[in-house]
């Protein structure tokens, strides 16, 4: 069979180099060969922000924005959200099918059963500053629980990997709750093990004095729902940084404590919380003609709108404006829907947003739902950061028994200076430009 190959010629030599193609990709380092004599480097790839280039294999979850569509291990996000619970699906990530109902229940508890935090790790997030961001908590608390596990350095041993993917499913809830709880000056809920990964993690932060925490069905599956759909999502911001950092084989804490501090970003997972200040700052649905306006005059970005992938419309966000109807059964209608759908409304009629393909996002209706059960915007990204460390841990486990990977490590266009003359302090002048 014959394979596709690229046929490129050099302008500069004429000479003329077929290049296979596989998958739609051609192997940036087949470009290595194209060179203008023996001392050149060789022809490299330019593309800042990864705008169009496959870093990996990867079989995990599957998008295509164009259309879309969002699946888990072939499952579409749909299916999923409708019949399993977040555990399941996590189950579904890291080992590549779902659980039958005995794995399930094994999976379930061994994870309850990782849910408690090293009174340490307490003592430890006990003196953060009483209005200390949860991110910031969370992303501190993750890598410092490197320090309680320290065998986790051996990423090569698969027993000792899934010892510690456990451990950081089950104890990132408890962490978020205590960031949550120290925040309000309320003192730390212990796991409660008859409890469900949502209930439970409802359990830590919200019981007060009642002897048996019990969790509203409700806002129970929405919760589990809203996990299901934050799990994964292929080569993101923060998947790429947990890939990254693992590939230089840091252990699994200090690589999901950098895989977090990048989804805390406002053009990440950090864009919930700066929707809610949007729609606080727009204040009414009567005022949103105004501020569309204003955003397509270059003042700002609709928070909330846009994705690198999705050029239609994000399927979460359908299925968190339905779920967001049956959150406001229970707690009322949160007001800030109006102000959101009438902001979707006229940005989905627009020139402007139609022009750029820009839909809503997870981000737009996620926030609002959280708002309505009683979270504040700070925890948010948090909120995201529990369900993602299923997917960052899938992603960091396919790094690292992919043989192709190495340690991550891109090439760069040097734009500075040719090699200059040393000038001692005592004679060097002020600085001709600004310092950058
Ligand atoms: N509001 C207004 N204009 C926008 C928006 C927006 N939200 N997003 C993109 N645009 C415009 C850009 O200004 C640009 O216009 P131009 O062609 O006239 O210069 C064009 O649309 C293309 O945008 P890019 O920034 O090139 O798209 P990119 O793929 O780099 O960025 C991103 C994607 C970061 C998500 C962007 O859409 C954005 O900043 N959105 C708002 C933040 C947000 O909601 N982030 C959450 C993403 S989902 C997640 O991470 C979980």
């Amino acid at each position: 069979m014959s394979q596709d190959v690229l046929n490129v010629t050099d302008s500069r030599t004429n000479q003329t180099y077929s290049l296979p193609i596989e998958n739609g990709t051609i192997r940036a380092m087949d470009l290595r060969q194209i060179k203008t004599g023996s001392d050149d480097f060789g022809l490299m790839t330019y593309d800042p922000a990864f705008m169009n280039t496959a870093s990996c294999r990867s079989s995990i979850t599957f998008i295509d924005g164009d259309r879309g569509i969002l699946q888990y291990r072939g499952n579409p996000i749909e299916v999923l959200a409708e019949h399993c619970s977040f555990l399941e699906v996590a189950y579904l990530l890291l080992f590549g099918d779902l659980p039958t109902q005995h794995e399930l229940a094994e999976w379930v508890g061994e994870i309850t059963h990782h849910t408690m935090l090293h009174e340490t790790t307490k003592r430890f997030m006990e003196n953060f500053r009483y209005n200390a961001h949860p991110m910031g908590m969370l992303v501190s608390t993750l890598a410092a629980m490197s320090t309680i596990y320290p065998e986790a350095r051996n990423i090569h041993d698969a027993p000792n990997r899934l010892l510690q993917i456990k451990r950081l499913i089950a104890k990132i809830p408890s962490i978020a709750a205590m960031s949550y709880r120290h925040s309000l000056g309320f003192p730390y809920v212990y796991p409660d093990n008859d409890l469900s990964y949502a209930e439970n993690f409802m359990n830590m932060l919200w019981k007060m004095v009642e002897p048996k925490y019990v969790a509203n069905p409700v806002m129970a599956r929405a919760l589990d729902i809203l996990f299901i759909l934050h799990a994964d999502h292929e080569q993101n911001c923060s998947a790429n940084v947990m890939r990254s950092a693992g590939s230089s084989h840091a252990d699994p804490y200090l690589s999901a404590a950098a895989a977090a501090a990048a989804l805390s970003g406002p053009l990440h997972g950090g864009a919930n919380e700066e929707v809610l200040k949007m729609l606080d700052e727009i204040g009414s649905k009567e005022a949103v003609p105004a501020y569309v306006k204003r955003v397509k005059e270059g003042h700002g970005k609709l928070m909330g709108f846009g994705h690198r992938v999705y050029k239609n419309y994000d399927p979460r966000a359908k299925i968190i404006k339905w779920t967001a109807e049956r959150v406001f059964e229970v707690t009322g209608r949160n007001p800030k829907l109006d102000t959101a759908l009438e902001l979707e409304r006229i940005a989905l009629e627009d020139e402007y947003f139609i022009k750029r393909k820009l839909y809503p996002n997870v981000d737009f209706y996620s926030g609002i739902i959280y708002q309505a059960m009683g979270f504040k915007p700070e925890m948010f990204t948090v909120l995201f950061a529990i369900p993602r460390m299923a997917g960052w841990l899938a992603q960091w486990q396919e790094m690292l028994t992919d043989d192709e990977q190495k340690i991550s490590r891109p090439r760069q266009i040097w734009t500075g200076h040719a090699t200059r003359e040393f000038i001692p302090l005592a004679k060097r002048g002020p600085l001709a430009t600004t310092p950058r």
